[in-house]
Order: structure tokens, then C-alpha cells, then sequence
């Protein structure tokens, strides 16, 4: 196993998930421009579904989302709050361990939100999104500028780099960092 990394604990994460939040990361605004009816999406570092549960709004009754984490605690307040918000039918979770995230499904879209440099490994990692991403997909990479230098993200895009992704767009993101990529 690598070397491991301070992870946000889940019940820190609460404040991460708080209707305040909407107004600095509208999840709607984010994400629409990317995401479409009937696409498969991937949720990185899902937490408690601030973001996994409208991507199963975006990608309706057709498609498919699916939420990871680490932490069960996370998954098990995403579920709950699924089935409460009537999308748990269009969310699958799944536990990964700090070094894997498991065999995915080709997805259309994957969606890493201030969790990648929890990562210990961040060129593995970045390997296993291109393997996971359709050839056409799209990786939304957000970092925090609380926790994130500038030269730190772009070491991140640099290795994206080296493994096959492209930068396609920069997209603005308050109090983010944030990269578009895709593959060759
Ligand atoms: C700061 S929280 C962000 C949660 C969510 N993306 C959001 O923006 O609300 C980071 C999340 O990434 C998860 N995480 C950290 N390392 C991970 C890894 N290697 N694989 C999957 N999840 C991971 C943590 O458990 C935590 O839930």
C-alpha cells in the first residue's frame, strides 16, 4: 500500500454538504454543461452526495451514477439521502480503498471535487480515471485553493498529462482550482 494521506473524516463533511454551499458551488451550474440525459457518470470522492445527487437529476431516469468513496459512512448518508430525494434507483456506490477504486463501468463523464490530493498516489489514480473514462468522456478535476497551490495543481495537470489526459477547458469554479480533461 502507498503512503496515506489526510482524509477528510466523514463527519467533518457535513459542511460540505449544507444549503449555504449552493451559493458559492451551484452543482446545477457546474456540472450541466457536461452532463447529459442517459450518461453514466462517476462521482470520485463522492462524499455525502452534495454532487451524486444532482448528476441523477442531469442524467434522468436513463442514465446511471455512480457514487465512490473511501469511507462507508459517506456512502451509507448518500444512500439515505437518495432514497429521501426519490434518485436512489439511478445511484450505485462503491467502496474503494485508498489505492483502488475498482472496476468501473465505461462512464461519459467523472467527477473528482476537492478529493484529489487526498490521493497517495496521484498518478495511479489519474491512470485508473483515463481506464474508467469512454473515449469521448469528460474528467472534471477540482481542487481546493484552501489546500491546493497553483504549482501543486499544475504538477496534478502535469501528470494528468504524462498518463493521456488532455486539458480541453478551464472552467471557473469559486475558491477552485479546476481542470476539463479528457483523453487523447
Ligand atoms: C473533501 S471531501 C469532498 C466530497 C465531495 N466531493 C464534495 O465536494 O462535497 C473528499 C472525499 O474524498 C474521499 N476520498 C479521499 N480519498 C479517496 C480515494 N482514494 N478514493 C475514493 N474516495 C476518496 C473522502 O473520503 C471524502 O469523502
Amino acid at each position: 500500500m502507498t503512503e496515506s494521506k489526510h482524509v477528510c473524516p466523514w463527519w467533518l463533511c457535513f459542511t460540505f454538504d449544507n444549503p449555504l454551499r449552493r451559493l458559492i458551488h451551484n452543482p446545477e451550474a457546474i456540472l450541466g454543461p457536461y452532463v447529459r440525459p442517459g450518461d453514466r457518470v462517476i462521482d470520485v470522492g463522492a462524499g455525502m452526495g452534495y454532487f451524486s445527487i444532482p448528476l441523477a437529476r442531469l442524467v434522468g431516469g436513463t442514465g446511471q451514477v455512480t457514487a465512490v468513496d473511501l469511507q462507508p459512512q459517506m456512502l451509507s448518508a448518500l444512500v439515505k439521502r437518495a432514497r429521501r430525494l426519490g434518485v436512489a434507483e439511478r445511484i450505485t456506490t462503491h467502496l474503494a480503498t485508498p489505492d483502488s477504486l475498482g472496476r468501473q463501468a465505461p462512464a461519459d463523464f467523472i467527477l473528482a471535487f476537492w478529493m484529489v490530493h487526498e490521493v497517495p498516489d496521484q498518478r495511479a489514480f489519474l491512470t485508473e480515471i483515463l481506464q474508467m473514462l469512454k473515449p469521448a468522456g469528460r474528467f472534471l478535476l477540482v481542487e481546493p485553493k484552501i489546500h491546493v497551490s497553483g504549482k501543486n495543481f499544475l504538477r496534478t495537470l502535469e501528470t494528468a498529462k504524462e498518463v493521456g489526459f488532455l486539458l480541453r477547458e478551464s472552467p471557473k469554479i469559486r475558491w477552485s482550482h479546476s481542470a476539463l480533461l479528457g483523453g487523447n
